[in-house]
């Protein structure tokens, strides 16, 4: 069987952080408790991570359909969003975390936007792990957005053609690596449109824990469960 096991740590997970509504309507708690208290497992994740030598974290915070939401739920996650930001920018310069954002910046409150350019900027020189907030993010979106970039920056004399490389080129970060492991927390057994491109080959867990219970240990064995994983990108087992 050791041939079969993947034995390289993954570079980039990408988590889908899902079940906080349920966390909290649970304890009898309004469902915006449990995302404050996501808040909290998204630290204790991101510290993981850094120390199990995670180059790059993909956090779903918000999703391009999620503004189907009731109001005050969104005007809630979204003062949640660019408050965490700002308040913990000491926890990004202690731990050497570097946030990028993906998503559609443009539809979003100016505060978010004002928060996310600040972080983005403050924090680009940090090495210790990138953590990918994704707000606002659809990648049917994202994908629609790479092929606009792409039709603007053409040279129109060239005749160009349009291939994989051109997209992955005018995605949101074309210098990220894609995810090898994604990991949708809360029960549900589906991508609800979360990187579609660069999860062509991502490995899949799908966990029952609700995200505002995760911990380090469920970061631990989601990665012991990714290297018993054998990759073969479509190749020969
Ligand atoms: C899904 O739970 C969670 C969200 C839509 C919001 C997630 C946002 C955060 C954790 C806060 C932002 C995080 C960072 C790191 C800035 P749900 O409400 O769909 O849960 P349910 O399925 O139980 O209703």
């Amino acid at each position: 069987m050791e041939d079969k096991m993947n034995t390289t740590a993954p570079r980039h997970i990408g988590i889908i952080m899902d079940g906080n509504g349920r966390w909290a309507t649970r304890r009898n708690l309004r469902r915006t408790r449990g995302h404050s208290e996501g808040i909290h497992a998204a630290k204790r994740v991101v510290l993981e991570a850094i120390t199990q030598g995670i180059e790059y974290l993909s956090l779903y915070a918000f999703s391009t359909e999620n503004w189907r939401r009731a109001e005050d739920e969104v005007a809630f996650i979204m003062a949640l969003v660019a408050r965490n930001l700002r308040n913990q920018y000491a926890f990004y310069r202690k731990n050497n975390v570097r946030v990028i954002h993906t998503g559609d910046i443009r539809k979003l409150p100016e505060e978010v936007r004002r928060e996310i350019a600040r972080v983005t900027e403050e924090t680009a020189g940090n090495t210790a792990i990138t953590v990918n907030l994704a707000v606002n993010y659809g990648g049917r979106d994202e994908i629609v957005r790479a092929v606009n970039r792409w039709l603007q920056q053409r040279d129109a004399d060239e005749n160009p053609r349009f291939c994989e490389t051109q997209l992955r080129d005018h995605l949101d970060h074309p210098e990220m690596p894609d995810p090898d492991l994604v990991i949708r927390t809360g029960s549900e057994q589906r991508l609800s449109n979360f990187l579609l491109w660069q999860c062509a080959y991502a490995e899949l867990l799908f966990s029952d824990r609700l995200w505002p219970d995760w911990n380090a240990q469920d970061l631990r064995d989601a990665i012991d469960w990714f290297r018993g994983r054998k990759r073969n990108f479509g190749g020969m087992r």
